[in-house]
C-alpha cells in the first residue's frame, strides 16, 4: 500500500462571496427596517418587507434561484457583476456549485443495480447486521412483506394487495417517508464531528465535509419530494420525532468511536434503499400502483433534479434511485479509507452512473488512482488555460 500522503488534497474549491459596499449597504437599511417594525408589532414583517424572502409552500414553483442557479441561467450568472474592490485575492468562483443538483442522462438513470458487498471483517459484519436488525425491525413496524406473486397466478391487483403480495400507494409512502427522514441524518453527523474536530484540532478536513452535507441534503430533498404525496399523521410523526432522537444520538457516538464503521454501515443502508427503489420502480412498470403511473412530478422535484416540465414521478423515482445509489458507492469507498488521513476522492468530481450504479464503492488503491487522475485532470486544464491567455495575450 503506498503512502497516504499520496493522496494529499486534490484540490481547494474556494468560494468567495463577492459582497459589494453597495449590498451591505442595503442589507444594514433591511436590517433597520427590519428592526423598526419588528418593534411595532410582534407578528413577523419579513414577507411585507421582501416578499421575495417568503418560503414557499412545499409543491410551489421555487422563486427563480431559490434552489440555487439553474444550468440555462448561466448567461445570467456569467453577467453578475462583483466587487472589483474585493478584499481577497481567491478568484470569484460563480455557477451552480454551493447547493448540490444531480442531473442524470436517461442511460444514467437505467444502469443501476443492486448489489451487496460482502463481508471481509468483523467492522463490516457488525455494519451488516446492524442494517439487518434495522431492516427487519422496520418491515415489521411498518409490515412490510416482500412476497414472491406465485408463478402463473392471476389474481387480479386488489387480491395481490389483499393477499399482501403488493403494497399499495399508501403503504409505499409510509415506507418510503420514514426511509428518507432517518437516511438524512448520517451525512449530517458525520459532517458535525468532522467540522468540528477541523476546528478543534485547527486541521483541514481534506475535502470530506462538503461530500458528506450534500449527502445529508440530498437525502433531505427526497424526504420534501415525497411529502408532497402525503400529510403524515400526528403519531407518524411522533414516531419519526422518537426515531430521529435514538438514531442521531446512537450514531453520533458510533462515529466517536469508528469512522469508517459507520460508512460500512451507510453503504450497506443505501444497498437497501437502492433495493426498495428498484422494487417501487418495477411495480409502477408492472402496473401495481396504478395511482402513480401517470402522475405529474412535484414541483419541488422538477427544480431539484433539473427535470422536464412534462415529467412523472417515476422519473423521479429513478433519479431518487441513482442518487441512492451514489450514496452506496461514496460510502462504501469512504469505509475504506483512513479517515484521518485520506482525501476524500470526491471533493472535486465524481464518477458518473456507469461506475457508481454498477460497483460498490472504490478500494483504497481504486480512491488514490481516481485522485491522480483528477490532480492531472486539473494541471492540464490549468496548462491549457495559460496557452489560450498567452496567445490572447
Ligand atoms: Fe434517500
Ligand atoms: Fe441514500
Amino acid at each position: 500500500m503506498s503512502s497516504p500522503a499520496i493522496l494529499s488534497l486534490a484540490g481547494r474549491r474556494l468560494l468567495h462571496a463577492g459582497t459589494s459596499s453597495t449590498g451591505c449597504a442595503a442589507l444594514a437599511s433591511a436590517r433597520l427596517r427590519s428592526s423598526i417594525a419588528s418593534s411595532r408589532c410582534l407578528s413577523s414583517s419579513a414577507a411585507r418587507l421582501n416578499p421575495g424572502l417568503k418560503s414557499k409552500g412545499i409543491n410551489e414553483s421555487s422563486e427563480k434561484g431559490a434552489e440555487g442557479l439553474h444550468r440555462a441561467d448561466t448567461a445570467t450568472v456569467k453577467s453578475v457583476k462583483h466587487d472589483e474592490k474585493s478584499h481577497s485575492d481567491v478568484p470569484v468562483m460563480t455557477g451552480d456549485w454551493v447547493l448540490f443538483h444531480p442531473v442524470y442522462s436517461t442511460s444514467e438513470l437505467k444502469s443501476v443495480e443492486v448489489l451487496h458487498r460482502k463481508p471481509r471483517n468483523i467492522s463490516d459484519r457488525l455494519a451488516n447486521i446492524m442494517v439487518y436488525v434495522l431492516r427487519k425491525g422496520f418491515d415489521i413496524v411498518s409490515r412490510y412483506k416482500h412476497k414472491e406473486i406465485p408463478a402463473g397466478s392471476n389474481m387480479s391487483l386488489m387480491e395481490l394487495r389483499k393477499g399482501g403480495y403488493v403494497m399499495d400507494e399508501h403503504e409505499w409512502l409510509n415506507r418510503i417517508l420514514f426511509l428518507e427522514s432517518v437516511a438524512g441524518v448520517p451525512g449530517m453527523v458525520a459532517a458535525t464531528i468532522r467540522h468540528l474536530r477541523s476546528l478543534r484540532l485547527m486541521r483541514r478536513d481534506s475535502g470530506w465535509i462538503h461530500t458528506l452535507l450534500e449527502e445529508a441534503e440530498n437525502e433531505r430533498m427526497h424526504l420534501m419530494t415525497f411529502m408532497t404525496l402525503k400529510n403524515p399523521s400526528i403519531f407518524y410523526r411522533a414516531l419519526i420525532l422518537g426515531a430521529q432522537g435514538v438514531f442521531y444520538n446512537m450514531f453520533f457516538l458510533s462515529y466517536l468511536i469508528s469512522p469508517p464503521t459507520c460508512h460500512r454501515f451507510v453503504g450497506y443502508l443505501e444497498e437497501e434503499a437502492v433495493l426498495t427503489y428498484t422494487r417501487c420502480i418495477e411495480e409502477i412498470e408492472n402496473g401495481r400502483i396504478p395511482e402513480w403511473e401517470n402522475k405529474p412530478a412535484p414541483e419541488i422535484a422538477k427544480d431539484y433534479w433539473r427535470l422536464k416540465s412534462d415529467a412523472n414521478l417515476l422519473d423521479v423515482i429513478y433519479a431518487v434511485r441513482s442518487d441512492e445509489s451514489t450514496h452506496r458507492f461514496v460510502n462504501h469507498s469512504l469505509a475504506n479509507l483512513n479517515d484521518k488521513t485520506d482525501v476524500n476522492p470526491f471533493a472535486i468530481r465524481e464518477p458518473d452512473m456507469h461506475v457508481k450504479g454498477l460497483k460498490y464503492g472504490f478500494e483504497r488503491d481504486e480512491s488514490e488512482k481516481y485522485v491522480k487522475e483528477s490532480h492531472q485532470l486539473l494541471e492540464s486544464a490549468s496548462e491549457e488555460q495559460g496557452s489560450v491567455s498567452q496567445s490572447k495575450s
